[in-house]
């Protein structure tokens, strides 16, 4: 059996590539990974500061199971042009920053100690996609995901593709493809066995086939598979193949997750298992606050889950570039479509840049083409004009590599050469009646025969919307956010209703660091429905009140709820996001209103915002600038019953500080980063949107990652803590002047 084992920890970290780093061990910064090289401020920095070179260095010690053994060294991420030397001999270059690489390190028992050295340069090499022109994102450098040693025979699993067939049917088959490496020339014949294995019926058997691979590799069948469950959304079933290659002396085995599912974008809409339905989805970057991309496995599941059961969300973009393997273990697991992509920004480079991108093609499809929550295959740069040599090449690899996926390519240009399966087309015309010249009214979305200018429908998808066509803060001005909530809800409304769009994904899932050339002058693109953080800002409601109210009842005011906050004062239209089917809104002791959901301007949702304008009301009932302002009550009903309820007041005291987590209990083995959220509330629990008082955090153990003094921005302030597998539980206490402190014990 081969090992697989972390090698995280333990690495000496150095601020240059000086070039006595190659075969000269020494001291420089104690690290472990994932691991940023220049952490930076949440804004307002230079964002040259790791556009340079760096190295680390770790040893390798010779062990006496190592006999007879290949030992592989495997880098899941390093941004961005990779040198790997070992002794003091060059083993290994890599020229991607997003995408797993390995490569065998030649070990000799007679050599107990072995520097490895591992040389980064994270500048912005235009030979290097995605570089050459402007970029709205950062590419942070470092080692930023897990580091491992594979430990096997000389002759290997080298890779495994499964590919389910007949997946409606009720006999199912999977055809397989082993690809073995052999470092022996003699060791021909192998024998491969594949089992399928129920993981939750303890290991169950339910299918084997066995093979001979006489030359680098074999295809196997298993066939008239019965009682097979579908992977989808809402029971995303995983099983595992176990793979043995055996040969007469060496063998190796693996088990590979993958799920049957049926996945296809028509030219009416998109069908998962057969069943037709709309794609709700996001857009997301893999950067984080302070640390770039160096976040652990949990901060990418947390992520993935937010997606999923906090927004409701059915799809995430991982847009541009392949993402952690983690974030995509867990799609796989609680039932999140991905559409990944190669890495790029609208430039196309020169040929050795093109080159590189093919390579790309390869590695993301190899990387993931096992999961069943991958659909999609992005083969364009995003956003880039059309170049049809270099497409068709992009495309032909794609359809070579995986006849099972179809392939999208994102575009901003209209009647843009498809020679992909699917028009996947960021629609950005909303708000677009602001440019001058333009002489059309508000549009939420354009129709697709607009936009392939083809005779005819195919498949597509809106890929963004919104994004830098109505930046959002989490604390602007209420009216602001009730607009940014308004465009999202009349573009999920136009991609539901119409039968051409198989669904649409907002731009974006949360705020981002970005070059000086983007965002708000802070080095922030403030275009989440989440803020940098991860808090929700309004617009995020307008995807989790779409949830089935059965996983989670919303009532969402669009309102601070106070007299003078919106122009001219008061609080109508009043816009609440939720899936009840009546909501009511008590305005002190005696007015009582009760409204529905807004079928007649939004007839496309699955739940439409109840809306409280003037109509309901007489003229100045809820009185008016100058007058008392008042409580309120809303009450959410489902089946005449009332299920759920919220009070604003008029008068909101600063009371408490509330602390909380979205940690659960579980098993990690390297360091990982808790999440916290701390709130200023008043006194019948609401958020106070104003309350930006200085707020300091200790932890006890643990690292804040960030400052241990901010202030709290619109009455919240989340951070991460870096907690080490060590430790059982962490304390966090949070104190601002003039609130009682908070403090909570986490569990680990
Ligand atoms: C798109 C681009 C995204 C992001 C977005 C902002 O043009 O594809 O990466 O920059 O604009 O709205």
């Amino acid at each position: 059996m081969p090992i697989l084992k972390s090698i995280n920890d333990h690495w000496q970290f150095f601020d240059s590539g000086a070039p006595e780093l190659i075969n000269e061990q020494s001291i420089g910064k104690l690290v472990s990974l994932p691991h940023n090289a220049v952490d930076i401020p949440l804004n307002y920095f230079d964002e040259t500061a790791w556009q340079k070179n760096f190295c680390y260095q770790k040893i390798i010690e010779w062990k006496p199971e190592y006999l007879g053994k290949e030992i592989w060294l495997i880098l899941d991420g390093v941004m961005a042009d990779t040198q790997i030397y070992f002794n003091g001999q060059l083993i290994d270059s890599h020229r991607d920053g997003y995408t797993p690489f390995e490569c065998k390190l030649p070990m000799h028992p007679d050599q107990k100690q072995n520097l490895l050295s591992v040389f980064i340069n994270g500048t912005e090499n235009p030979d290097i996609p995605p570089f050459g022109g402007p970029i709205d994102y950062l590419t942070y450098a470092g080692i930023y995901r897990d580091a491992w040693l594979k430990i096997c025979d000389p002759v290997a699993i080298d890779l495994i593709k499964i590919e389910p067939q007949n997946i409606l049917k009720d006999h199912k088959s999977v055809s397989i493809l082993c690809q073995v490496r052999s470092f022996k020339s003699n060791s021909y014949p192998i024998f491969v066995t594949s089992e399928i294995l129920d993981p939750d019926v303890g290991e169950q058997l339910l299918g084997i086939a066995n093979g001979v691979c006489n030359d680098n590799e074999v295809r196997l069948e298993i066939n008239n598979l019965t009682d097979i469950k579908l992977w989808d959304l809402d029971s995303p079933k995983l099983y595992k193949l176990k793979t043995t290659v055996q040969c007469q002396e060496f063998s190796d085995t693996i088990k590979t997750s993958f799920g049957f599912r049926s996945a296809e974008f028509k030219p009416n809409g998109f069908f998962l298992n057969g069943r037709l339905f709309k794609i709700r989805g996001l857009n997301r970057h893999q950067s984080f606050p302070y640390v770039g991309y160096a976040m652990g496995r949990i901060a990418q599941e947390q992520d993935a889950e937010h997606l999923k059961y906090d927004l409701g969300c059915n799809l995430v973009r991982t847009s541009h570039y392949p993402q952690s393997p983690w974030f995509h273990d867990h799609c796989d697991r609680i039932g999140l479509l991905v559409f990944e992509e190669i890495p790029g920004w609208q430039h196309i480079g020169g040929k050795n840049w093109k080159e590189q991108t093919l390579k790309n093609v390869d590695s993301m499809i190899k990387r993931n083409w096992n999961r069943p929550s991958n659909i999609l295959w992005g083969v364009r740069i995003n956003e880039s004009a059309d170049d049809h040599d270099f497409y068709v090449k992009t495309n032909a690899l794609a359809r070579k590599l995986d006849p099972t996926r179809q392939t999208g390519g994102v575009r901003c240009i209209q009647n843009s050469e498809l020679l992909e399966d699917v028009y996947t087309m960021n629609d950005f015309v909303q708000g677009s009646e602001e440019l001058p010249g333009t002489n059309h009214s508000r549009i939420s979305l354009n129709y697709q025969a607009d936009i392939t200018g083809l005779s005819e429908n195919v498949p597509y998808l809106v890929t963004e919307f919104n994004g830098h066509m109505f930046p959002t803060k989490r604390t602007d001005h209420e009216q602001r956010q009730l607009e940014h909530v308004i465009r999202y809800l009349d573009v999920i409304n136009r991609a539901n209703g119409d039968q051409n769009i198989s669904g649409c994904i907002g731009w974006c899932f949360a705020d981002y660091n970005t070059h000086k050339d983007f965002g708000s002058g802070d080095h922030i693109c403030h275009h989440g429905v989440l803020d940098i953080f991860r808090t929700p800002k309004f617009a995020s409601y307008v995807y989790s009140s779409q949830k089935n109210p059965e996983d989670e009842i919303i009532l969402k005011p669009v309102t601070y709820w106070s007299r003078g906050e919106r122009n001219i004062g008061g609080v109508l239209p009043l816009y609440i996001l939720t899936n009840c089917e009546k909501v009511t809104m008590e305005f002190g002791n005696s007015i009582k209103k009760s409204a529905y959901p807004n079928t007649s301007k939004y007839p496309f949702l699955d739940y439409p915002p109840v809306i409280f304008d003037h109509t309901l009301f007489e003229p100045d009932e809820l009185g008016k600038w100058g007058l008392y302002w008042t409580n309120v009550k809303f009450t959410g009903f489902l089946n005449d019953a009332e299920v759920i309820s919220l009070k604003m007041v008029a008068d909101p005291i600063a009371t408490k500080l509330e602390i909380g987590t979205n940690w659960k209990p579980t098993n990690f083995s390297g360091i990982e980063q808790v999440r916290v959220e701390v709130k200023a509330l008043d006194q019948v629990g609401n958020v106070l949107p104003y309350f930006d008082d200085p707020l300091t955090i200790e932890t006890q153990p643990g690292e804040i990652i960030g400052p241990s003094s901010m202030t709290l921005k619109g009455g919240i302030s989340a951070f991460w803590i870096n907690i080490s597998p060590n430790s059982e539980s962490l304390v966090v206490s949070a104190r601002t002047p003039r609130l009682p402190p908070v403090s909570l014990r986490i569990e680990l």
